[in-house]
């Protein structure tokens, strides 16, 4: 089997999984949501559904590809990235929002292989709406070819970001936005990760940047945003990691990039 044999098949297996997990993480929702737990602060919280959701999928990774690891926002991992395919979920990226009832929350599922993320799906849970991406193959919605937002004037982009859990660290997340709010259009903090860089790789987002965020949150929205075009980094050569997401096209990704390192985006808490 080629390798794009097997980056589609691995897509196609990604995608039946996510959608089965949308699909429940939408009934819990309408069954009504709880916080069960706290996590790294008061107000990172863990419901029911987060973990019904990545058992589910932890399930059905097992029963059809039963040598295969997994990396999962709620139960953590099985193995660090190395041979073989590492799956990594977050089975509710925006769980605040879905806390909340607000619709963008996302079940987001990426395959690594050998390290490199490869295949990648996130589904709206509470729309249906649906992205993909398959290393070299290009990023689709309902059919469409994705390639990023045509803006290369800075000045006029319209930025997605995010905030962390921890008081400190968003008290410098605000004050690195303090900085560029003044030289864009202007910012949208839709509260998940996943579906900013999916919309980032439509143009719905002109550019999206953010710190603090976790393997789950970026694996299969990153790809689907570099699929579209967009160069997904972490700043001054490191990659895209838990200090710095940036996704932008190429016309904007320097003029953000620098002024991001100017305003130590990737430092602070
Ligand atoms: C969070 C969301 C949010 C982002 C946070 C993430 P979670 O993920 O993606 O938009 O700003 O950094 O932790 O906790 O809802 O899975």
């Amino acid at each position: 089997m080629g390798s794009m044999d097997r980056e589609h098949e691995l897509l196609a297996l990604a995608v039946s999984i996510a959608r089965e997990a949308a699909t429940l993480a939408q009934a819990m929702r309408a069954a009504g949501v709880d916080p069960v737990a706290t996590k790294s602060t008061l107000t990172d919280v863990v419901t029911a559904a987060d973990r019904a959701v990545e058992r589910q999928v932890r399930e059905a990774i097992r029963a059809a590809r039963p040598g295969d690891t997994v990396l999962g926002e709620e139960f953590g991992t099985e193995s660090e990235a190395g041979q073989g395919v590492r799956w990594i979920l977050d089975p509710i990226d925006g769980t605040v929002n879905y806390l909340y009832d607000l619709p963008q929350y996302a079940v987001s599922l990426a395959a690594e292989v050998d390290g490199t993320v490869v295949a990648g799906v996130v589904i709206n849970a509470a729309t249906g709406k649906e992205w993909t991406a398959v290393l070299g193959g290009g990023a689709f919605t309902g059919g469409r070819r994705l390639s990023g937002s045509v803006q290369t004037d800075l000045r006029q982009a319209l930025v997605g970001t995010g905030f962390g859990y921890a008081a400190e660290r968003r008290l410098h997340q605000a004050a690195v936005l303090g900085g560029l709010i003044g030289e864009i259009r202007d910012v949208r903090r839709f509260g998940a990760a996943a579906i900013d860089l999916c919309l980032a790789a439509e143009g719905s987002l002109d550019a999206y940047y953010e710190k603090g965020l976790n393997a789950w949150d970026h694996a299969a929205g990153g790809l689907v945003a570099s699929e579209a075009g967009l160069l997904v980094t972490g700043l001054s050569g490191a990659a895209a990691g838990p200090d710095m997401v940036v996704a932008a096209p190429p016309a904007l990704y320097k003029g953000l990039h620098d002024r991001l390192v100017e305003l130590g985006a990737d430092k602070g808490p």
